[in-house]
Order: structure tokens, then C-alpha cells, then sequence
């Protein structure tokens, strides 16, 4: 049967793809965050994931105005990187996994949340830097990704507690597929930044580091957080942890903290990063 081992969680800012594109990744600036990732790295060689359930938010670059899925779930074989305005980053295309993700589908809209279906789709910062942070620049991704877009963008968005019973509803999917793989469930996004308004620039250390404690052994607390903290605490983008929550809903009671990281600052945003280990 498949099994999710590990959850992984990490922000996705653009400017650290910029950073690797370019080579930049030893500066006196980028150093210290990257170094924070080299545990994970090596991790994640050994660990060999045969598949990566990317929980990310897409900003406006697959989805606009026009539609706005609350939980989006790619099914197609490809996805290619979008062109977010300085043309598509030069990364290889994300190998979906169909059957699985299809199966994750009919088990997890039955199971009461309704998902849209998305064959096409073009994968935005939010989830090709975390795979680049993971993976570095290989010609081809080590893994097959099925990427799960959240909207955080546009208000009403999910809460933590939506989001935290949906990651179960996606464990208890990947456990019924009749085939023997090692899944991974990523959460993307936050910690605590805001890129607009009189509050642009915000950063809160404190509060992101209690949410990091918090994040193995007491998620109920954290799926209790309303949105009106996320903003007030974390700044509007801040909400974008959330998904944190998707990823933590599909472990289990017990995981083990393998490894975290923590560093501000990279552009606007407090980077986190976190790996848990499912114990069973
Ligand atoms: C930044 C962070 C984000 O999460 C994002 O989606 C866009 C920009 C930033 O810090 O610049
Ligand atoms: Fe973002």
C-alpha cells in the first residue's frame, strides 16, 4: 500500500529561485538561508520519495479572477513552470502522478471536500522553489509531484481547521491505493510576511517560532488560529500557513521533528522550514 513517511513544510519565496537560477546561492546574503536546507537535502537523497503531494497556493499565475478553487488538485501528467512575468524559470516540468491523484479525488470528495479537478495547469513559485530548495537543478525532478493548489489569495479562503481535517482526508486516501510508494506531503507558504499596505515588510519571530513548537505535538492549537491572527500576527500573507496545516492533518498523532530551520530575512518574508517524520 502507498504510506505517507514524512511531512515537509518550507516558504516558497520567488527571490530564493532567483537566487539558485542565478548561482548566488553562496553569497554573504543567501549563505546562511540555504545552509539551513542541506540537512533536508541530503535527507531527501536517501529517503527517495516516489511521490511528493505539494500543497502550495498559486498567485494569480494558473488561476485569476475569472476562478478562484478553494482546493485544487492536479491530475495532469505535466505541468510546466509558469511564466510569472520574467518568463517561465528554467526548471524541468513536474512529472504528475494521475492514478494516484485521481484516486485522492474520488476518496477525498466523497469524503465530503469538494475539489476541483485540474488536468492543465501551470506551477507558479509556490511550488517549483521548494522543489529546487529539495532538489537543487537536476535535469529531471528525482520524484513524481501531484500538485494541490490552496486558494489564500482571494478572500473567503479555508481555515486552519478545514484545512487540518482535509489533510486527513487525504491520509486516509493514500493509504487505500493499492500500490507500494513512499509519499511525501509538502505544505508550502508563509512563515509571517506582508507585501502590501501600511504593514508591508512585517515580520514576527515570535510568533512564527511558537508555531514551529507547536507544529509536532500540538496541532489541535494551531488549527484553532482564525484567520483575523494569521493577519494580525503574521501579515497578510502570513495565512499562506495553512497549508502547513494540510501537510501536519495528514500525519499522525505521533511524527518526530527531524529537522528545522529558521531565518529572517529572505526578500520580505520570514523563511521556516520544518521536516516531520510520521511514527506508526
Ligand atoms: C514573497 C513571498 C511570497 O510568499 C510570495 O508568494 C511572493 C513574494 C517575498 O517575500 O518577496
Ligand atoms: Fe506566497
Amino acid at each position: 500500500m502507498a504510506r505517507i513517511t514524512a511531512g515537509v513544510a518550507t516558504s516558497h519565496v520567488p527571490l530564493i529561485g532567483r537566487a539558485i537560477d542565478t548561482g548566488d546561492t553562496q553569497s554573504e546574503y543567501w549563505k546562511p538561508l540555504f545552509d539551513g536546507y542541506e540537512f533536508t537535502r541530503k535527507w531527501i537523497a536517501a529517503e527517495k520519495p516516489d511521490v511528493v503531494f505539494l500543497v502550495f497556493n498559486d498567485h494569480a499565475s494558473a488561476f485569476d479572477l475569472k476562478l478562484i478553487p478553494t482546493f485544487a488538485i492536479g491530475t495532469g501528467e505535466t505541468f510546466k513552470p509558469a511564466d510569472e512575468g520574467f518568463g517561465p524559470r528554467a526548471v524541468p516540468d513536474v512529472k504528475g502522478a494521475p492514478d494516484l491523484a485521481w484516486h485522492i479525488a474520488q476518496s477525498v470528495i466523497q469524503d465530503d471536500f469538494d475539489l476541483t479537478i485540474v488536468n492543465e495547469m501551470d506551477v507558479d513559485h509556490g511550488l517549483t522553489v521548494p522543489l529546487s530548495l529539495m532538489f537543487g537543478q537536476p535535469d529531471a525532478w528525482p520524484c513524481r509531484v501531484i500538485p494541490f493548489a490552496v486558494n489564500v489569495v482571494v478572500y473567503p479562503v479555508p481555515n486552519g481547521r478545514r484545512c487540518y481535517n482535509l489533510g486527513r482526508a487525504i491520509a486516509r486516501a493514500v493509504e487505500k491505493f493499492d500500490e507500494d510508494l513512499n509519499v511525501q506531503i509538502w505544505g508550502t507558504g508563509g512563515m509571517s510576511h506582508q507585501l502590501q499596505g501600511p504593514r508591508a515588510g512585517l515580520i514576527n519571530q515570535t510568533w512564527d517560532k511558537s508555531f514551529l513548537d507547536r507544529l509536532a505535538d500540538a496541532p489541535e492549537e494551531l488549527a484553532d488560529i482564525p484567520h483575523i491572527e494569521y493577519i494580525r500576527e503574521a501579515g497578510s500573507e502570513g495565512i499562506e500557513l495553512v497549508m502547513w496545516l494540510v501537510m501536519r492533518g495528514a500525519l499522525g498523532d505521533k511524527v518526530k521533528e527531524l529537522h528545522r530551520h529558521y531565518h529572517v530575512p529572505a526578500s520580505n518574508t520570514a523563511v521556516g522550514h520544518i521536516i516531520l517524520e510520521n511514527q506508526r
